[in-house]
């Protein structure tokens, strides 16, 4: 059963620590999104599952044998390990079957076999009829298939993705998604997806796992990131979070009693007695016309999907700006009093977050 798990490997480019002990467990046929700023460790990530890195500490297994770690290492060839990027990488002077078949010529396929095979991926990537073209008959989305394609033929147990969408309209991409989706339903391989649209990883994935500066910040279903970010960090950074500083009075059995500025509030959440966040998203803001929560001044709004999307500065805590649809045009310094309906507290350290990440990678 293909099955990905990593244990605490680190990577470093000279004196630069891309990757800092992250530990993942994969489940078989799961669609997992990697999400994460820039140069967060995304790309070297999927790497040195593909065994284009080596590892400086730690390991990693598919399947439950070690591909990387202290006395092994399995070359990339011999990992079954598929990996689609985002240039596609297609050779331009092969027609669609060659550049499919180009991947499966180390493999011990008969001539008759692999042109079988052929056909099979080009039926699973809804692209048959198209196999004697030069990828520049093609349009973006039917490169892009090519490339997907070619991994699928050597029938990889994993096959990850890097940004595979990038280069495609938003049309497009959505088509894509759907593809992608059909696909992997239809092989059951295991996909590791990077991209840097969160609503495109949302929509696809089983599991979500969000990086920072080389460490893993949490992993869990795309409800869970949302709705019980484990960090300030991945709570700010899924759905256009917000957070405002709470102090935490009491904590238990997942409801939490918290001050905001002068306001007592009852919020589900984990934390520790003392500092902590309140985690929340615009939907779970409501205008009262008094006897709000949070006390706030527009500061500005911009049409947007049909309503007018408010910024507001609370004005009696010291908060970040924050935001929601209303129907009305407002003026700029216009008093806003808000209502949480809901939302998640989590505590100051970042112990306890990390403890969150572990427990989520091992129920995942
Ligand atoms: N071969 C290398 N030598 C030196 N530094 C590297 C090397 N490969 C990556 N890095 C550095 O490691 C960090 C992580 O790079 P990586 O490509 O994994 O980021 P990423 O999350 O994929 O970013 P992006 O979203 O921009 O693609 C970056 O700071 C990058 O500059
Ligand atoms: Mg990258």
């Amino acid at each position: 059963m293909p099955r990905l798990n990593l244990r605490a490997v680190s990577k470093r480019f000279h004196d630069f620590q891309a990757l800092d002990t992250v530990s993942l467990d994969i489940p078989d046929g799961a669609f997992l999104a990697l999400l994460g700023p820039s140069g967060c460790g995304k790309t070297t990530l999927l790497r040195l599952i593909a065994g284009l890195e080596v590892p400086d500490q730690g390991e990693i297994c598919l399947d439950e044998q070690v591909v990387a770690g202290k006395m092994a290492f399995v070359p990339p060839e011999k990992r079954r390990v598929g990996m689609v990027f985002q240039s596609y990488a297609l050779w331009p002077t092969m027609s669609v079957r060659g550049n499919i078949e180009f991947g499966l010529k180390i493999s011990r396929l008969t001539a008759k076999e692999r042109a079988a095979r052929i056909d099979e991926v080009l039926e699973v990537v809804g692209l048959r009829g198209l196999g004697d073209r030069r990828p520049h008959e093609l349009s973006g989305g039917q490169r892009q298939r090519v490339a997907l394609a070619r991994s699928l033929a050597t029938r990889p147990k994993l096959i990850l993705l890097d940004e595979p969408l990038a280069n495609l309209d938003a049309h497009l991409r959505e088509a894509m998604l759907a593809e992608f989706r059909r696909i992997h339903s239809l092989t059951g391989a295991t996909f590791v997806f990077v991209t840097h649209d969160q609503d495109e990883a949302m929509a696809v994935a089983t599991h979500v796992a969000v990086m920072d500066r080389g460490r893993l910040q949490q992993v869990g279903t795309p409800e869970a990131l949302y709705r019980q970010p484990a960090s300030p960090f991945v709570a700010r950074f899924i759905g256009r979070g917000r957070t405002l500083p709470v102090r935490v009075l009491k904590s238990e059995s997942g409801r939490t009693r918290v001050m905001l500025g002068q306001q007592l509030l009852d919020m589900p959440g984990h934390a520790e007695v003392g500092h902590g966040w309140l985690c929340f998203h615009a939907s779970d803001l409501q205008r009262v016309a008094e006897g709000g929560e949070l006390k706030t001044e527009l500061v500005g709004q911009v049409f947007q999907n049909g309503a007018f999307l408010s910024h507001c500065i609370p004005t009696e805590i010291d908060g970040d700006v924050v935001s929601l649809p209303l129907a009305e045009r407002l003026l700029p310094g216009t008093p806003i009093e808000l209502v949480l309906r809901s939302g998640w507290v989590i505590g100051d350290g970042h112990s306890s977050a990390d403890a969150q990440v572990t427990r989520r990678a091992q129920t995942a």
